[in-house]
């Protein structure tokens, strides 16, 4: 089957599932006008969701975001064929794989065979890489500074323009820079963006201040071809940083420490390196979205392929609050209480509470008996979402990066715009807690995370419709 030339780029667009054979990800049929279209009109798309519940059934969920984005930017670093399985159906895989095919890598997505959910996302890599990401594509995702590390470590070189993504505040990568720096690497960063060069780069002891997705991210990438050993200390241990170690591993990386905040990185020859077929990790995140749904709707559901030793700390506070679960070997089944008991939470990096999880637990705080206060440790600025929460009645007080949610009886039906992906998800589960019909705007950013999340919650029994304004 032919893979996707560089002529399919088109600036991302509809991530639908092929609906036969492959799909040139970030092509439309050759028409740059037609995508053009599709993804203006379904920008504007609106969800409706209406007082649900209980809810019942199973939902299954694919593999996790924070995960393949990375793991479609480690086949920068040896050539062949890779086949990313169970991965999740969202526009930020189409953003991602755009990127990388400006960079030239070949990219097509596939539907994933029965029994299996998610698509098959295929990269071929021959080698013919030009280290440049255009700035319309770098500035839309966040994860597009993950290609930093594994252009540095094989070819030597990068231009990109400073990376975009959800709008938390202030995102820096001084942590990443410096890393890189320590292992050879010199920048020039401008306002425009960053321009790396370096020879081979050698092994370093790396002691970050604070554990950093990104930045341990884009070390052990580098640090796969480096000359040496690289050990980077107080590394983030996120289960989807295992996920990448353990693909690296397979395509003939040396990496010690995997799952422990100490990664010892012992460099390989470029030819040591091959490219493998690799299943994403699940999306704990996702899973949890469908906890918050049942816990805030009433009723008993099954998340399928949801793995509790990943959400331990989270599913240990959800219990707080009244959730009962079972756990079984390939999911976790949740049972609402009859009314969810305030907690207080703090956001930190794993293994404790996600600061991803914490717009769906400021929504659930937002009908529990009860005060909860919700501490954000990583992104001060990530309250933005409180406002559109409150016009569902919700009784919330920001203090500095405290969040003070006084749990009322019930919400109520209204107009919202979702302001992120995390925040459009809670704020969806909470249209569904709300007596009367509330509209969802801004869709586009809950596609860039969620795959189908109107079709799973509708599955589960919640009334729930995605609108296309005419
Ligand atoms: C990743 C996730 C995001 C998640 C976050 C924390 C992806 C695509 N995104 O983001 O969903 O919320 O981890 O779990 O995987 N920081 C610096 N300097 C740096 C790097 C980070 O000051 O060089 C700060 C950031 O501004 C932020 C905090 O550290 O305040 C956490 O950032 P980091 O862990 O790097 O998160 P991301 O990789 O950006």
């Amino acid at each position: 089957m032919a893979l996707a030339g560089r002529e399919g780029i088109t600036g991302g667009g509809p991530c639908g599932q092929a609906e036969s054979g492959g799909t040139p990800i970030g092509g439309h049929g050759g028409s740059i006008l037609i995508a053009m279209l599709e993804e203006s009109t379904r920008e504007n798309d609106i969800i409706v969701a209406a007082h649900s519940g209980p809810l019942s059934g199973e939902v299954v969920v694919p593999g996790a975001k924070n995960s393949v984005l990375k793991l479609m930017a480690a086949a920068l670093l040896a050539d062949g064929q890779y086949v990313l399985t169970n991965a999740p159906v969202i526009d930020d895989v189409v953003i991602m794989a755009d990127l990388l095919m400006a960079l030239g890598l070949q990219i097509e997505r596939r539907p994933a065979p029965q029994g299996e959910v998610g698509q098959h996302v295929v990269i071929r890599n021959s080698g013919n890489i030009t280290p440049v990401a255009p700035f319309e594509l770098a500035d839309r995702i966040r994860a597009s500074v993950n290609v930093v590390g594994p252009l540095l470590g094989r070819f030597g070189q990068i231009d990109i323009a400073l990376p975009g993504g959800d709008d938390f505040g202030g995102r820096p990568i001084d942590m990443h820079l410096r890393g890189l720096e320590a292992m050879g690497a010199e920048f020039d960063v401008t306002s425009e963006g960053i321009t790396g060069r370096c020879s081979r780069l050698h092994g370093a002891d790396i002691d970050f201040e604070f554990p950093s997705v990104g930045a341990t991210e884009n070390i052990l990438m580098a640090a796969v071809l480096a000359d040496g050993v690289t050990t980077i200390r107080n590394a983030a241990r996120e289960p989807e940083i295992v996920d990448l170690c353990e693909m690296l591993k397979k395509m003939g990386a040396r990496i010690d420490g995997v799952a422990t905040s100490t990664l010892v990185v012992t460099g390989v020859e470029p030819s040591s390196l091959q490219a493998v077929t690799h299943e994403v990790v699940t999306d704990r995140v996702q899973a949890a979205t469908y906890i918050a749904a049942v816990a805030m709707c009433g009723g008993t559901i099954r998340v399928a392929r949801a793995n509790a030793e990943h959400m331990g700390m989270m599913l240990s506070r959800f219990t707080d609050m009244g959730i009962a679960f079972h756990i079984d070997t390939d999911g976790i089944t949740a049972t609402a209480p009859e009314r969810l008991h305030s907690i207080d939470v703090a956001t930190l990096p794993y293994p404790g509470v996600a600061t991803d999880y914490k717009p769906l637990i400021v929504a659930m705080l937002s009908i529990a008996d009860g005060v909860g206060i919700v501490t954000e440790n990583l992104y001060p600025g990530r309250f933005r979402y409180v406002e559109e929460l409150r016009k569902l009645g919700a009784d919330i007080t920001i203090d500095g990066h405290h969040a003070v949610v006084r749990g009322v009886a019930h919400l109520h039906g209204a107009s919202v715009v979702a302001p992120d992906i995390r925040a459009g998800a809670a704020l969806v589960v909470a249209g569904l807690a709300a007596p009367g019909i509330t509209e969802i705007g801004d869709v586009f950013h809950i596609d860039r995370g969620y795959d189908d999340i109107v079709g799973r919650l509708a599955s589960l029994g919640a009334s729930i419709s995605r609108v296309r304004p005419s």
